[in-house]
């Protein structure tokens, strides 16, 4: 086992200041970035925030307009052969040849790695298993749902062993059960194969599963970085909502809640506390004693998308009115 102290290793990926503009529209603002050999690393924004611009930056398909980065010990200027030879890169739109079957997807891989014919097929036979496809291995990929495409995709990568993998939005668009079993094959290419994984992501529950570290990219610019929990400790606690039948509930029960705020349309009481059964049992407990009946109670813990909202001062779509209550 080697034993490489993350403190003291060269990190796999690292940037500083890259900016990338087209046009007038400035796309990324001066990026900074570190990510540890054998660690994964989440680049977390929503639509246009320049994430599939940073991962082509970072694996040399486009260059910026400032700044400087080194990937596997390799200038990205000026050693981008080097780059290219350590990394692989699964984009954001599957790049698998629908005409032909998985099999020979996986062997055009390996022919293109010039690897001998071989370890070709015993490389592509692996990762068929590990990738539950070899039954469908030999039909062709045009009759492959969304989900065996976004795997034979990543598969390809593999095929030729990389260090390091950008994965740009490995998930999106798959069902709740495919986009579990990709993260599990894609943490044991961390925890087996000590691979660094940089993968970018719109699902925030996404980069808490995976990730090491968070990067919260807005707009062309980080707004915060660190681990899930140190991201989560840095917005307010928690709440839980109280639903009432009417208007008349919901005043009586707001009574007996100082810092509560009322929502009167939605006839809800959003009372302040962490989450945790003690603040739960505690308000279960007035309500009781108060004689008020809700009608539903919701529990809300401190996820990455308040974070989201706190870091940029606007939420993700789908939490932007919910939490601008
Ligand atoms: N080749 C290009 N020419 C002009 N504008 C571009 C080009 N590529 C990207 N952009 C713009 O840069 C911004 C960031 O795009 P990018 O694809 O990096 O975002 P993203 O974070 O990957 O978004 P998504 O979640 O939708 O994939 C967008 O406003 C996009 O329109
Ligand atoms: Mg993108």
């Amino acid at each position: 086992m080697t034993t490489t102290s993350p403190t003291t290793a060269p990190p796999a990926i690292s940037a500083l200041g890259l900016c990338k503009s087209y046009g007038d529209k400035v796309v990324l603002d001066g990026i900074d970035l570190a990510v540890p050999e054998g660690t994964v690393f989440a680049l977390l924004g929503p639509n246009g925030a320049g994430k599939t611009t940073t991962v082509q930056i970072l694996s040399t398909l486009i260059a910026p307009d400032a700044g400087r980065a080194r990937v596997a010990g390799h200038d990205l200027t000026e050693r981008p052969e080097g780059v290219r030879a350590a990394i692989g890169v699964t984009g954001q739109f599957a790049a698998v040849d629908h005409l032909l079957t998985a099999e020979e997807n996986l062997l055009l891989m390996a022919d293109l790695q010039h690897l001998p014919r071989r370890e070709g097929r015993r490389r592509a036979a692996g990762l068929l298993r590990r990738f539950e496809l070899t039954e469908a291995a030999r039909g062709p990929v045009s009759t492959f749902s969304g989900g065996m495409r976004r795997k034979l995709d990543l598969a390809m990568t593999l095929v030729g062993d990389p260090r390091i993998i950008f994965l740009d939005e490995p998930t999106t668009g798959l069902d709740p059960r495919s986009r579990r079993t990709m993260w599990e094959i894609i943490r044991g290419l961390v925890t087996e194969h000590g691979v660094t994984i940089f993968l970018t992501t719109q699902y925030l529950e996404e980069a808490d599963q995976l990730a090491d570290r968070i990067a919260v990219l807005d707009r062309g610019r980080l707004v915060a970085e660190g681990t899930a929990e140190e991201l989560k400790r840095r917005v307010p606690g928690g709440h839980i909502r109280l639903r009432f039948s009417d208007a008349a509930e919901l005043e009586a029960a707001a009574r007996h809640f100082g810092g509560a705020a009322r929502d009167l349309d939605e006839l809800t009481l959003r009372v302040p506390g962490d989450g945790g059964v003690p603040a739960l049992r505690a308000v279960l407990d007035t309500l009781d004693d108060a004689a008020v009946r809700a009608e539903s109670l919701t529990v809300h813990t401190p996820d990455l998308d308040d974070v989201f909202l706190t870091l940029t001062g606007h939420g993700t779509p789908d939490t932007a009115t919910e939490m601008a209550r």
